[in-house]
């Protein structure tokens, strides 16, 4: 019977194919009239799994459900093996033989992994990020993975938040160039089997969680929501994204899975979105925690507001059969959902060979290959954030003894960040590892652990710090060898910061300080007289205002990724010079967050000359500034500006344009990269505008005594914002343009935008 139903659709693909290329719509329609409603709802439905040749528990009961016909996808399973066994149960046992897609949290990389997502937009390297999401589609696919979670474009101004270092930072111009890369790098044209699809997530605002807490709500103006957070999600869409998932939160009062405004009147309707939605893991039985109703009526409620698979809830199949027979919703709404999954199928050419993905050959050669592991190595280089640098401490010279101290410095399981379900430990360097193989024969290098993550054994569960290879050691054993090595060393590179599971999912914190025990073995390798230089690992902007006061070097490093060890050392050694900007500013104080630079003004802003006056926007105790502001980073170099020019001084309303040309000159000893920066801004509009705009940038490669033009074209479509009618406009009047090395050190010219 089930032969004869593949057999059946099996002919008319091929007669369709034959035809006119192939008719995708008219295959789902055929193989659809012949599903029961169990059928379609179960099509809806997207469950996780782990490997399955371990006792996972829930797998068994997976392996029922797909022999059922009750799974449309499941997620995080890798691996030709596994993928294989599952694909053969739907295939070959349930009565129509649908075949499983396959979803993963492909993030910032698979098996090489790459530096944390904020990390890779500190590169303002879009070709780089580009061809991170390349090479993950490639060793994706060749796992087996038809579609990734990614990318994540959260706009984020709250460093409390730990998933901002998912995402691409503050600024939403910044976040949509990024957005657009990553589609790019992994559908490429979607129509090869190392091209994934990708998921625009999380639909939509969820960086903007109240307090920083995760999963909190989000209440929020039209104004704010379209000028600052949505621009990202769009240019995804713009892009073809193939998927859209929806965040956890709420938005207005109506949480975002059940947001029919949002799901399908903006992102379908308004948007022109074609692709699928899934809702966040368990967020559609959760809705119940929201106070939307039981099961049945959440599920009902989602469904109607346009998520169409379910993902890891079950609640779909629990209750949509009920819901319809009860009238909550109909087969025809049902009939929505499941056609754009199927016919994601079809596109993916799952029907006419369900293991297209599943190539044991392909995926030896694919995983973690000597040319991914350059890339991972190059592109990784390009993303640590030179923040402070006195006395020309770095590069340091491959001579002498280094003292390696740290928590971080030989920790295997922490180099990669909290988003690598695909990580093979074993195969990475820790830091000391990577630095005795690029020294050698050169300068000796020494380690000694220093100090635990944190004094508190608890707050080390919490982050998931690895016990095993990291077991919590008594303090003053650990601190008194560290200032034995460093009384040895020439020089001190301090590994410290926060451990990979202290940003990602659910671990926002209310102290951004680096953790206590580092702290303490900091302060005690200062006081040693010796050079410091502190490597900096977080996967967020951190309160470091003590740290600018008394680290001679400071080089931020985020989590680095698989090959992240010997990155390190092409930027310490001075091989590459750092040429990464802040993508978040880096507040004094966890009291100014949420804190970003594109902030509106105020009637009365902070004085200039004296940060502190009564009666203005600031606090008694901390002025507004940053102590690294956005777009700042530093470099090996030195770069000058020549005086902007400006190709005219005025331009018409009606499509108007000018260019605004700087000469940049490296006139340092070191050949590097410089990010120029443009920013804009409305001194006079119809509402409150930010002081400036990111509005462009533009990355240049400068030898040592070399000059270059960067020119930035501004038109009016650079202009526009949402008004308080919601009207995208442009309003005439004077215009500011800044250009420079990072927000705050720019230099201004005005033109005018004339009716
Ligand atoms: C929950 C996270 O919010 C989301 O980003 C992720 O893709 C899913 N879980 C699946 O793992």
């Amino acid at each position: 019977m089930r032969y004869s139903f593949i057999l059946l659709y099996l002919l008319l693909y091929v007669q369709v194919s034959v035809a006119q290329e192939i008719d995708y719509d008219k295959f789902v329609d055929g193989l659809m009239r012949k599903m029961t409603l169990r059928e379609k709802i179960g099509q809806l439905n997207l469950l996780p799994t782990g490997p399955v040749t371990t006792a996972y528990g829930q797998n068994e009961e997976i392996f029922e459900d797909v022999r059922r016909g009750d799974v449309g996808g499941v997620f995080n399973l890798r691996g030709v093996h596994d993928n294989t066994i599952i694909q053969r149960m739907a295939v070959e046992e349930t009565r129509l033989g649908i075949p499983i897609l396959f979803g993963c949290d492909v993030i910032h990389g698979y098996e090489t992994i790459f530096p944390l997502n904020i990390a890779l937009s500190c590169s303002w390297d879009m070709n780089a990020i580009e061809e991170m999401a390349r090479i993950s589609a490639r060793e994706a696919t060749a796992s087996g993975i038809h579609w990734t979670f990614s990318p994540m474009v959260d706009i984020c101004k709250d460093a409390r938040w730990s998933r901002i270092s998912e995402g691409a930072g503050e600024d939403p111009f910044l976040g949509a160039a990024v957005a657009r890369a990553m589609v790019k790098g992994y559908q490429g044209n979607l129509d090869s089997i190392d091209e994934m699809m990708a998921c625009v997530k999380h639909f939509a605002l969820y960086g903007a969680s109240e307090g920083g807490r995760d999963y909190n709500m989000v209440d929020m103006s039209c104004n704010r929501m379209f000028n600052e957070y949505m621009l990202p999600y769009k240019a995804a869409i713009d892009e073809g994204v193939s998927s859209v998932m929806v965040s956890f939160n709420d938005i207005n009062g109506i949480p975002a899975t059940a947001n029919k405004w949002l799901l399908t009147d903006l992102l379908r309707k308004q948007w022109g979105f074609k692709g699928f939605i899934t809702s966040d893991h368990s967020a559609v039985k959760e809705l119940s925690n929201h106070s939307l109703g039981d099961e049945r009526e959440v599920s009902a409620k989602a469904l109607l507001a346009g998520v169409d698979f379910d993902m890891g809830s079950r609640s779909y199949v629990a209750q949509l059969e009920n819901a319809v027979k009860c009238g909550l919703v109909s087969e025809a709404d049902v009939d929505v959902s499941c056609r754009r999954i199927l016919m994601v199928k079809a596109k993916l050419g799952l029907f006419e060979n369900p293991y297209r993905f599943l190539d044991a050959k392909r995926e030896k050669c694919e995983l973690y290959s000597k040319a991914n592991r350059a890339a991972a190595r190059r592109i990784a280089a390009e993303t640590f954030v030179l923040l402070k640098n006195a006395n020309h401490l770095l590069p340091l010279s491959k001579s002498g003894r280094i003292a390696l101290v740290g928590p971080l410095a030989h920790a295997r399981t922490q180099m990669h960040g909290n988003w690598a379900v695909a990580a093979k430990n074993e195969k990475y360097s820790t830091i000391f590892e990577a630095m005795q193989q690029y020294l050698k024969g050169k300068a000796e290098v020494r380690y000694s652990k220093g100090s635990n993550y944190f004094y508190d054994e608890e707050m080390e569960r919490r982050t998931w710090v690895n016990f095993s290879e990291q077991p919590h050691l008594n303090d003053s054993i650990l601190l008194d060898d560290a200032l034995r090595l460093a009384e040895w060393g020439d020089v001190i590179v301090a590994a410290l910061g926060e451990p990979g599971d202290l940003s990602g999912e659910s671990s926002c914190r209310t102290n951004l300080d680096m953790p206590d025990a580092q702290h303490d073995l900091l302060k005690a390798l200062l006081a040693t007289g010796k050079p410091v230089v502190l490597l900096n690992f977080a996967g967020r902007p951190t309160v470091m205002g003590w740290e600018n006061a008394h680290v001679p070097a400071i080089l931020h490093v985020w989590h680095p990724g698989s090959e992240g060890g010997a990155a390190i050392c092409d930027v310490l050694f001075g091989d590459v010079s750092p040429s990464a900007k802040l993508t978040t500013s880096f507040p004094q104080s966890v009291g100014q967050e949420p804190f970003y630079y594109n902030h509106r003004a105020t009637s009365r802003p902070q004085a200039k000359e004296k940060w502190f006056e009564k009666f203005r926007s600031n606090y008694i105790d901390c002025s507004n500034d940053a102590v690294y502001p956005f777009g700042y980073g530093l470099s090996y170099t030195t770069f000058e500006y020549s005086p902007v020019i400006l190709s005219c001084n005025d331009i018409c309303l009606d499509g108007g344009e000018l260019t605004a040309s700087v000469t940049v000159t490296n006139t340092g000893k070191y050949d590097a990269f410089e990010v120029v920066q443009l920013y804009l801004h409305d001194p006079v509009a119809s509402i409150t505008r930010p002081i400036k705009e990111l509005k462009g940038f533009e990355r240049v490669f400068l030898k040592s005594g070399e000059s270059k033009v960067v020119s930035f074209k501004i038109t009016t479509d650079l202009l526009k914002f949402y008004n308080a009618n919601m009207d995208f406009v442009c309003e005439p009047g004077l215009f500011n343009i800044m250009i420079g090395t990072n927000s705050e050190d720019l230099q201004q010219v005005d033109f005018m935008v004339k009716e």
